[in-house]
């Protein structure tokens, strides 16, 4: 059973009386919207509040720079737990946007913590919202595993046209995209599985499938399976950003720093949260529930220090909340030989999976 199939119908008989049917995604890949329809469900909405590292960055940036009276606008409120902070920061109004049911959770959230009458949510696609007054901040939470991958940050920087003082401020101010190529031996493991006749079958068609996708949640990359140092993806300012920034493309190389078995591009991204602090999943931070972001490089390839890789990765928005990710390597070997390899595919559509 994957992940998306943990996310059946669900149902909460909260205290209040209150029952929410959230309408489970659909099994299949053709399911509308995959990403918003996964963000109706409780599972991940649950590991995003419970990853204390990224909620508390978050209550700290909030609490720092909300200034009393503000206007707050919350983009992508999900169960509303950072508008929650606005008013605790004192702002005077909060405007929560979200897409999914999920906001009907948010308002009884807010109700409980008697705030509603400083939160209002507005159920819509956050991009098209009318308010009838400007903000002094906008926040959101609105990363993927390497950060603009969600494709999130276009409708997010149309809310920003739309709501923010020419003087407001983002939360978070800016993010940068990283990464490096990496040995995470776990990812040959499960892709080896694949070609290993499995069942007695020829299920080689699964391992070209599992090669070409983008893994989120790999925690098992850590600072010793880097076998590069890290190269920057992109650079956003929130303020100042285009619609176009959400894409990238990477092309350059790197030089090998030990010997290895090379089985991925891993990334990550960093936030500035705009009081001093920041907001990471790189490899030697501490774990949050994004792990790294993983491109597999399948059959591994061994290197050795000293050898230099060229390899390029590029993304580009499609839709709403999906990006088509491609990765390319290219190795001298010490034969005299070239190894050379070209991926893409689009990530997986939850956060984490015991499988993937
Ligand atoms: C990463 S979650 C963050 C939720 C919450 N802010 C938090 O920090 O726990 C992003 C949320 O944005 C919502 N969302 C995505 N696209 C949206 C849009 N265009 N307008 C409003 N909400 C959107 C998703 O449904 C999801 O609940």
């Amino acid at each position: 059973m994957n992940s998306i199939e943990n996310t059946s119908t669900c149902e909460i008989s909260a205290k209040s009386n209150l029952l929410i049917r959230l309408s489970a995604p659909s099994n299949t890949i053709q399911a509308k919207n995959l990403r918003v329809d996964t963000y109706a469900s409780f599972w991940i909405q649950r590991e995003m509040l419970f990853d204390q590292i990224r909620t508390n960055s978050y209550r700290r940036a909030i609490l720092d720079q909300v200034k009393q009276g503000d206007v707050v606008v919350d983009f992508g409120a999900g169960t509303g737990i950072l508008s929650m902070f606005a008013a605790k920061a004192g702002a005077k109004k909060v405007y929560a946007l979200e897409i999914t049911d999920m906001a009907d959770v948010a308002v009884e959230m807010i109700k409980r913590n008697k705030l509603d009458h400083i939160i209002t949510v507005i159920k819509q696609d956050g991009s098209t919202v009318q308010l009838p007054e400007k903000a002094d901040v906008l926040v959101s939470e609105w990363m993927g595993g390497l950060g603009v991958d969600e494709n999130f940050v276009p409708p997010l920087l149309a809310t920003r046209n739309n709501v923010l003082k020419p003087n407001g401020i983002m939360i978070p101010a800016t993010a940068k995209g990283y990464a490096a190529l990496a040995d995470d031996p776990s990812l040959t493991t499960i892709l080896s599985f694949w070609y290993s006749k499995p069942y007695d079958l020829d299920l080689d068609m699964m391992g070209e499938f599992h090669g070409n996708t983008v893994l989120n949640a790999r925690h098992s990359v850590l600072p010793d399976q880097l076998l590069s140092k890290e190269e920057e993806l992109y650079e956003l300012i929130m303020k100042s950003a285009n619609k176009i920034d959400a894409d990238f493309s990477f092309s350059g190389e790197s030089r090998i720093i030990k010997d290895g078995s090379l089985s991925c591009i891993a990334a990550w991204f960093q936030c500035d949260m705009g009081n001093q602090t920041v907001l990471s999943n790189a490899p030697d931070k501490p774990a949050t529930h994004w792990g790294r972001t993983s491109f597999p490089i399948y059959p591994p390839i061994p290197v050795s220090a000293g050898q230099i890789v060229r390899w390029t990765l590029s993304s580009s928005g499609v839709d709403l909340m999906k990006a088509i990710q491609s990765w390319s390597i290219r190795v001298h070997m010490p034969d005299g030989s070239v190894v050379a390899r070209k991926f893409s595919g689009t990530q997986t559509p939850v956060h984490s999976s015991l499988f993937h």
